[in-house]
This record gives structure tokens, sequence and C-alpha cells, in this order.
């Protein structure tokens, strides 16, 4: 597209031309009845998205971190503690959200790349008694992605909920939720769901809403659960004004995901994710991300030899490509390429193409046409 810089950061990701027409339909009451129903279907679509039969979702306006912070403060009490598994940036900060409302956390954590072995989770429960446990599937700093299956059959059957959050995942990578036995799910729309940001996403288990009901009352307003309860359930009704186009925007997404279906499209991140890996190795760029836990929604490479992190955004801005930088201890040492939600093959084939031109413009000891060369068998088995 002529003039379009691609935005392949982690987040948020580009959105298709179809869920862009549904933003830009005329804004009209939240009570009007095409809004009902679209708001309606959303969230019925939004449970399916989850895999789950019983799950209660709460679709708000807001972000990420109000996910994270709706999942925790409305199953745990100030003062109780939780369990933090953390493999980076994400991860860290549940446990200084979970601060901020004086609960308590432990953190078992990884190294920078790696992730939390469930070897280490089970020491730790079998040490403890924990009120929950969260989760970061994908952390978007480091590019790992947790066996959260594993984990999540180290909890069955204990007291601890499990908070998982799918911000990086959700719409990508599989998270079957009632088959985990996943509490609460917290996402946001912005990634591998490919939506623009703007929306809270959230999905109680029957055990994570009965936790709230045992609660007289939860340190929250906006962000107790039990307040938007009705509007969930009849969205006709209003506690606080939704974001109509946005909710138009993630309604379509989700049609479109529905289309796809969900085996073929997480089938369609891993092939987009090899595609990615190949080409960095031919070109010698090193991943950061341990290989048995990269995720397959984005990738965190490493800036080769004197190769610095500005002059190289700035050659792939130049080439129309937007990537992210490295966070925390590898802030200025590598850079973060996200591949989830409306990519497809052209997509990758193009800034891999940039990342060559960019790298060989740096000086960089890169061989000219190997990214492609590289990517070419994952990237022609995506092509339909
Ligand atoms: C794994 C993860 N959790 C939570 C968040 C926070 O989401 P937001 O930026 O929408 O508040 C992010 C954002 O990138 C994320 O990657």
């Amino acid at each position: 597209m002529i003039d379009q810089t691609l935005t392949m950061i982690p987040g948020p990701t580009p959105v298709h031309p179809r869920i862009l027409e549904a933003l830009a339909r005329p804004t009209v009451s939240h009570l009007a009845p095409e809004f009902v129903e679209a708001f309606r279907a959303a969230i019925a679509d939004f449970r399916w998205l989850c895999q789950s039969r019983e799950g209660q979702p709460f679709i708000v306006a807001g972000g990420g971190t109000l996910a994270m912070e709706i999942g925790l403060v409305n199953v745990v009490e100030p003062g109780e503690r939780i369990l933090v598994v953390s493999q980076g940036y994400f991860g860290d900060r549940y446990a200084e959200l979970a601060g901020a409302f004086g609960i308590e956390a432990d953190v078992v954590r990884s190294e920078w790349g790696r992730a939390v072995a469930p070897e280490e989770l089970a020491v730790r429960l079998a040490a403890g008694s924990y009120a929950a446990v969260t989760i970061t599937h994908v952390d978007t700093s480091t590019g790992t992605a947790a066996p959260a299956a594993a984990y999540c059959e180290l909890l069955r059957g204990r007291r601890e909920l499990v908070i998982l959050d799918g911000v990086c995942a959700t719409g990508g990578i599989d998270e079957p939720c009632d088959t985990w036995g996943v509490d609460v799910l917290v996402t946001a729309p912005q990634k591998a769901i490919g939506a623009p940001p703007g929306l809270a996403l959230c999905l109680f288990s029957p055990r994570a809403m009965a936790r709230r009901r045992e609660r007289r009352s939860v340190p929250a307003y906006y962000a107790d659960v039990l307040r938007w309860l009705p509007i969930m359930e009849d969205p006709g009704r209003y506690y606080s004004t939704p974001c109509v186009n946005e909710v138009f925007a993630f309604g379509q997404a989700l049609r479109m995901v529905r289309a796809e279906g969900m085996s073929t499209r997480v089938a369609r991140h891993s092939g987009l994710a090899g595609a990615v890996r190949a080409g960095l190795e031919a070109l010698g760029v090193p991943l950061f991300t341990a290989p048995d836990c990269r995720a397959d929604t984005l990738s965190v490479a490493l800036l080769p030899p004197g190769v610095e992190d500005a002059p190289f955004r700035k050659a792939m801005a130049a080439r129309g490509i937007v990537v992210a930088g490295g966070l925390g201890p590898i802030s200025g040492k590598a850079f973060r390429l996200g591949h989830m939600g409306n990519i497809g093959p052209a997509e990758v084939a193009a800034t891999l193409i940039a990342l060559e031109g960019s790298l060989l413009s740096l000086g960089a000891a890169v061989t000219p046409g190997a990214a492609v060369a590289g990517a070419a068998s994952h990237l022609a088995a995506l092509q339909r």
C-alpha cells in the first residue's frame, strides 16, 4: 500500500480494512438496537475465542493493564498473598499491581529469555498456599511463551485461582480456558486479535465469579465486575458508556477469527513465526529467547555487533517498517518484531527484506537475499 507504514511491533498490530470500516461506522447510541446486537454478539464470540462454555466475559473500555487489575482485585483481598510467575516486564507488572492494592506477592522469576520450569512452580506451591497464581502466557518483553498448560496442570484441584495474562497470546496461540482450568483470563484486542486498542477484556470462570460474590466489596468501582455483570447479561442496559465504535471493530475482528477458524489461525501464527526465525537465522541475527520457549506472536532478536538500536530502527522506518526496541536489561541491545493478528506472509517477507537492507546499510556482514531465501519454505506453505 502506497505511503503506508507497516507496524510490525508487538502491539498495536496492523488493523485489517474491514475492521477499520467497522470502527468508522456512525457512532450510535449505546442503546441503539444495532449496537446492542453487536455488543451481544461480541460477548458471545469472545467467550468462543476463550474456548469456554460457562466463563463470564467482561468487555469494558480500557486496556490490557485495566484487564489485569480487574482480574486481580475482584478475586483477591488486600492482605492476601499471590504467586506471580514472571518471565519478564509484564510478569513483574502483576507484582507491582498487587502492591498497589495491598496484596502481597511472591515472585518466581526466570532469567530473561527463559521460562520458569514447571518443576520450579511445583516447589513454590509445595512450600506455601496462595489466593491466586498469575501467569503471563507470552511476555512481550522477552518473547517467552510460558508452558501454560503444564502450569495449569499443577494447579488443577488446588485452591489457588489461575489468572492468565493472554494480552500477547489470545487469538494467535491456543488458549483453551476451560480445558486448562483458567479462572480469569485477562487480555486486550490490539495484538493477536488484530483490533484497535481501547478495550479491557476478561473472562471469569464460575469459580472466579463465586470468589467475587463471597466478598462484600472490592477496592474498585469501575473495575468491579458485579457492577458490569448486568450489562454483560443484557447489553441494552447502562452502567458506563461503552466505546461503541471500538466494540463494532472488536466484533468484526472476532467474526474474522471465527471465519478463519482457531486451528487455522494458530497454524498461521506458527508458520509466520517459523518464517521470521528462519529469516533471522539466515541473516546470522541471533534470537534472544531460548529455543524451547519462543512465542509464535513475536520474536525478540539481538542486534548484530556494531549495529546500534536508534540507527537500526531509523533504517527500518526509512524502508516503511516499524519495529520495537528492547526493554529492561536488553534495552538498546535487541529489537522486538511482532508477527500476529492480521499479518500474513507478504508482510513478513517485506519485513525480512527491510531487515536485510537495513543491516547491510549499517555495515553488518549479511548475505544479500539470504533472509527471504531462508524463510521461503515457511512462507510458501502459508500462501493460499
Ligand atoms: C503481556 C502483556 N500484558 C499486559 C500488557 C498491558 O497492556 P496495555 O498496554 O494494553 O495496558 C501488555 C502490553 O503490551 C502485555 O504485552
